[in-house]
């Protein structure tokens, strides 16, 4: 990533937020589920604390100074550095699905490599990530270990196996640790999971939140869009993120979401903000590998700057390789 860009992402907000009473870890409060019945009755008696009342999206941006970024590559394997990290540097992650780019991913010095189910649509040639499956995330994830990376691997749960029941969920979320090899889990949604997830972190898995923008929900949404233009959109979000916040997530993924409430949101919650599509002042950035190198095979999001463009590189040496087999002479037999 580019020093200015990096310069942008640095923004000291762990270090405003341990100067205030807000940093200590947030009161327990009721999230209502935007499905009505379900949520309500999962978490009855469950009452907001005065922390959580005087927490509202409206007051909250809070202008703190920026600290220059650190060059080394502080990476531990492990989701307590990652959380640390927060207010410290901007927090790197890229996708991987296979061993070489694993190991390349790693050794670039990321923060944690996330097995995408873009997956689906990077590599499987799907037009959507809606048909990848256990069986691709188990097998994909397992290769990215296999490279032995040095940094967290954090595999993504396909679609609905989230939303079943909390068996299949907690099920799923096992076999990506136990067969994969992932450190953690990333799961698509927001309070509508949140009970669940705290379930799972309960058990000791750790996982990473997704909101915003949920690939696996373009058939219902009808396309990708931004999240977060209209005040309910908004607000939603953050009642989404504190959900997820609350349950126990280690870092949230905000995807597509409108650059103001991004930074926002990242002021205002504890674990880190990580940006996709989202603008620069998330406390973390990730992108899908393929789409940084130029390697897809439909162009890349507006947001993304290629930093090459290996698909002109390997058709150039493809061509050439043929033209060379096809110009030798057959020798005379
Ligand atoms: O599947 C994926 O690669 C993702 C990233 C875009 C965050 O969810």
């Amino acid at each position: 990533m580019p020093d200015e860009k990096n310069k942008q992402t640095d923004d000291g907000k762990q270090e405003a937020r341990s100067k205030n009473p807000d940093a200590k870890p947030p009161a327990r409060r009721r999230r209502q589920s935007s499905k009505p019945g379900r949520q309500d009755e999962k978490s009855r008696g469950r009452q907001p604390s005065a922390e959580g009342k005087n927490r509202s999206f409206e007051s909250k941006a809070r202008p703190v100074p920026r600290k220059s970024p650190q060059r080394t590559h502080d990476v531990k394997p492990t989701v307590r550095h990652v959380m640390e990290l927060k207010g410290k540097r901007p927090i790197v992650a890229l996708t991987a699905y296979d061993a070489i780019m694993g190991k390349l991913i790693s050794e670039a010095g990321v923060d944690f490599i996330l097995v995408g189910d873009s997956v689906g649509t990077t590599l499987l040639g799907f037009d959507t990530t809606i048909p990848v499956t256990m069986e691709d995330m188990v097998r994909h994830t397992a290769a990215v270990r296999r490279s032995n990376p040095q940094c967290l691997l954090v595999a993504d749960l396909p679609f609905a196996e989230a939303s079943m029941s909390f068996d299949r969920f907690l099920d799923s979320a096992k076999r990506l640790m136990q067969e994969g090899g992932a450190d953690a889990i990333k799961v698509e949604g927001g309070r509508d999971l949140a009970d669940d997830i705290e379930k799972l972190v309960a058990t000791g898995i750790p996982v990473l939140g997704h909101i915003g923008l949920l690939p696996q929900t373009v058939k219902a949404l009808g396309g990708y869009r931004k999240f977060g233009s209209v005040p309910e959109e908004a607000e939603s979000l953050y009642t989404d993120a504190i959900s997820l916040e609350e349950a126990g997530c280690f870092a949230i993924i905000a995807e597509m979401m409108e650059e103001k409430v991004a930074t926002e949101l990242a002021g205002q919650i504890i674990p880190p903000l990580i940006g996709i599509g989202s603008g620069p002042n998330c406390d973390g950035q990730i992108l899908v590998t393929q789409d940084l190198l130029g390697l897809t095979a439909k162009g890349v999001p507006s947001f993304v700057t290629p930093y090459a463009n290996l698909g002109q590189d390997i058709s150039r040496a493809l061509g050439k390789y043929v033209q060379d087999v096809r110009g030798k002479k057959p020798k005379a037999r």
